[in-house]
Formats: C-alpha cells, sequence, structure tokens
C-alpha cells in the first residue's frame, strides 16, 4: 500500500490551496520531562517539517498542541517548546489561548506567519468527555473556529483521546490531515491491514499491561507467524511457564495467571529467550534461561537469543517491535536492543516501531536513524496500540471524508 490508499480516505495538504489562508494546526509535542527540562525533540522536528510546508505555501498556521496532564509533574506551558521550534521555523509564542490576545494575535497573522499557542489543556473544556457534536460546541472551538479557514491534524500520536482540539474543531472546519500523520497512517495500514507473511511481532519493555493485549491479539491472528519475546514481559511469560523461578507477589498474580492462559493457546507462535544476561562483579554475564536463580535481576537477553531472533526477523516480510530487549540505559546491557534494531535494518522486511520509548532507544544504543531506511519508527503510544489492535481512533474517524 502506498500514500495513495491512505490519501483516499483523506483530506491530505495536496487537496487545499492554503496561500493566505489560517489554518488551525493540530501538533502533538507532548514530552517527557526531567528536571522541568522538557525532553523529545522527535515529535517537534516531525511537526516542524509540515508546518515549514504550510508556511511556505503562505498559509497563516495557528499551532495547537498539549503538555503533560493538568494536576501532573509534566504539565507545563509551552514555553520551551515554542524555543525547541524557533530552532527549526520562525513562530511566535503566546501564552494565551482563546483570551483576546490570542484571537488579535490571529487575526494580525500574515501570510506564512506561525503562532504557537499555550497548553490546550490549560482549558478544562479539551479533555471532557463528549461527542465531537458536543465538543464543537465549546466556547474553545466557538472561539477558535470562526478565525479560521481551514483544520489540520498532524498529531497521530493523540488521535485515540477525543479531546476538543482533536474531535471538535473538524466538525466546523474543512479538515484534513498533516505529512506526518499520513506516514504515520501509511505505515500502520501496511503493518496491520496488509500484511505480508512471514510476520514477526518482536515485543519488549517494561510496561506489560500494554504487551499484553498486543500479544492476546497476535496469538489469534491468522496474519502474525511469530511473536518474539523480550524484556520484562519475557520474564514474565517464562516465569508464568516456568522456565524460570520468580517469587509471584499479590501485584504479580494477575499478570502471571494472563500470561498462562494466552501461552495456552500460543502452541509455539511465542518464541522465548534460549539465555539472558545479569550483572556479575559489575559486569555482564550471560547465562542458559534454566540457571536463572530466583528472582535475580535480568537485564538483558543473550548472543544465542540474539542470534535466533535475527534470523526470524531477516526471514520476515513484516515486522513490528514494540519494546526494548533489555536494561539498555544500564552500560554493557545495549546490546539485545541494538543488535535486534540491527537486524530489523539488515532485512528485507518492511518494520514497524513503535512506542514512545522504542523511538528513543534507536538514537540512544547508537543506531543513526538512517540506517533504518526500511523501517518506520512511529513517535505515538497509545494510539499506536490502539491502532495495532485494530481499534477506532476518535481523532482519525472525524478527519475522513464522507462518502
Ligand atoms: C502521547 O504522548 O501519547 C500523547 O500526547 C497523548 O498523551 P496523553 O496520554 O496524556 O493523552
Amino acid at each position: 500500500m502506498g500514500m495513495n490508499e491512505t490519501s483516499k480516505d483523506f483530506l491530505t495538504l495536496d487537496d487545499f490551496d492554503v496561500a493566505g489562508k489560517t489554518v488551525l494546526f493540530r501538533a502533538d509535542v507532548n514530552s517527557v520531562v526531567i528536571n522541568g527540562k522538557v525532553q523529545m525533540k522527535e515529535r517537534i522536528v516531525e511537526n516542524a517539517k509540515t508546518i515549514r510546508e504550510l508556511s511556505e505555501k503562505g498559509a497563516k498556521v495557528v499551532i495547537l498542541a498539549h503538555q503533560g496532564r493538568a494536576g501532573g509533574k509534566e504539565f507545563l506551558p509551552l514555553e520551551q517548546h515554542a524555543q525547541l521550534f524557533s530552532k527549526l521555523l520562525d513562530l511566535t509564542y503566546l501564552d494565551d489561548i482563546i483570551g483576546p490576545a490570542a484571537r488579535t494575535a490571529i487575526k494580525n497573522l500574515n501570510s506564512g506567519e506561525v503562532l504557537l499557542l499555550d497548553n490546550v489543556r490549560l482549558l478544562a473544556e479539551e479533555t471532557l468527555d463528549k461527542t465531537p457534536e458536543e465538543h464543537s460546541k465549546s466556547i474553545f472551538v466557538q472561539r477558535l473556529a470562526p478565525l479560521a479557514d481551514i483544520y489540520i491534524n498532524d498529531a497521530f500520536s493523540v488521535a485515540h483521546r477525543a479531546h476538543a482540539s482533536v474531535v471538535g474543531f473538524p466538525m466546523v472546519l474543512d479538515a484534513g490531515i498533516g505529512r506526518l500523520m499520513e506516514s504515520e497512517l501509511s505505515a500502520l495500514e501496511r503493518a496491520v491491514h496488509h500484511i505480508e507473511r512471514p510476520c514477526v511481532y518482536v515485543l519488549g519493555g517494561v510496561k506489560p499491561e500494554e504487551v499484553f493485549d498486543i500479544i492476546d491479539f497476535a496469538v489469534d491472528s491468522r496474519g502474525v507467524d511469530y511473536i518474539l519475546t523480550t524484556g520484562g514481559i519475557g520474564n514474565l511469560f517464562m516465569c508464568a511457564n516456568g522456565m524460570i523461578p520468580m517469587k509471584v507477589d499479590n501485584n504479580l498474580l494477575e499478570s502471571v495467571s494472563r500470561a498462562k492462559r494466552i501461552q495456552g493457546r500460543a502452541g509455539n507462535k511465542i518464541k522465548y529467550p534460549w539465555d539472558l544476561a545479569i550483572e556479575l562483579d559489575g559486569k555482564r554475564e550471560e547465562i542458559p534461561v534454566e540457571q536463572i536463580k530466583p528472582n535475580q535481576p535480568i537485564y538483558d537477553i543473550g548472543h544465542k537469543t540474539i542470534e535466533k531472533y535475527s534470523e526470524i526477523i531477516k526471514n520476515a516480510r513484516t515486522v513490528i517491535m514494540k519494546g526494548p530487549a533489555g536494561f539498555y540505559e544500564k552500560e554493557g546491557f545495549a546490546e539485545g536492543t541494538r543488535e535486534l534494531f540491527k537486524a530489523i535494518s539488515s532485512s528485507k522486511a518492511f518494520s514497524l516501531l513503535g512506542g514512545g520509548h522504542t523511538s528513543a532507544a534507536i538514537s540512544e544504543v547508537g543506531i543513526d536513524r538512517k540506517e533504518m531506511a526500511n523501517a518506520h519508527i512511529s513517535l505515538a503510544g497509545g494510539a499506536f496500540l490502539r491502532y495495532l489492535l485494530g481499534e477506532p481512533l476518535p481523532g482519525i474517524e472525524v478527519l475522513k471524508i464522507k462518502k
């Protein structure tokens, strides 16, 4: 499937003459924040490309975006995002969203100018549990929509939220998708609805609750041939199968019994590591799975596993990877994650990599993104997961061309 099939369901930038028009642009620049500092730049870099295209075509661009959740530690104004954006394009930042200052600034925009408004989640209306129709009647939408001509959503990663800035505006304005959204949708469609086999899922990371749903789904899917487990989820499944000893406390009880139920129907589809890396005297040491002691910390997959998994990946036509293979941030334990990325980059398979940490891990283990040219690296977390599971995303549904 190429870009065209996705384009048939949505209007893209190619369908609008944006010169002189005011475009409300939903971006997702939501980032991890460490010590008050906004970390992730990939979303900003990718959104900036679409914004630049709009600006070069003469649009007046008004960016709507969020950061964190009200009351949370990562809930910040968008000032730092403006600074990061300003390295890539000229823009003005305003700490207002729907007040007189914002509305005057929007009205005064000239062709090609870009304005970033403040965190849309400062408005309580943004996140209310409402239908698109109801959101379109919010003060937020009612104040800004009359000042704009077109709504463009480039925020695939927030498309699973039925929020005002995501579903409200498309109800009252001509609406389409941005370039980042276009590439995310076309890659996901290819990996999910037009699967070329053999298809391999490589699942790791430390959040079992997210990965469980995918494993559950992939076990039943006739299009999926193998599920290679790594990281915390692999350990959990091995524990459930009695392959490694683990003291199961109450927190883990539910996960372990879910893993047992899934494995019961999985046959040979799920693969487990043969060897694992532990720390001995401050150094990496690899041991066969059966030699793991009760509750011994496991930091990576071992080389025999890397070799066998890489072989399967190299023979695949589709690879979907989520979650690192080990504790790659810890010195000496990035090998599993790095080697699996390398197997993906040298495989002829079309690959889809997703989940915020997976994307960050690529650079952090020292892989140049250019080497991963055959892979689509999704910048989405929750939206990526839901799409994989075949769930409709409210932010996407409202943008579909009515046929
Ligand atoms: C994300 O980072 O996944 C999106 O920006 C959505 O954020 P949320 O989970 O706070 O809605």
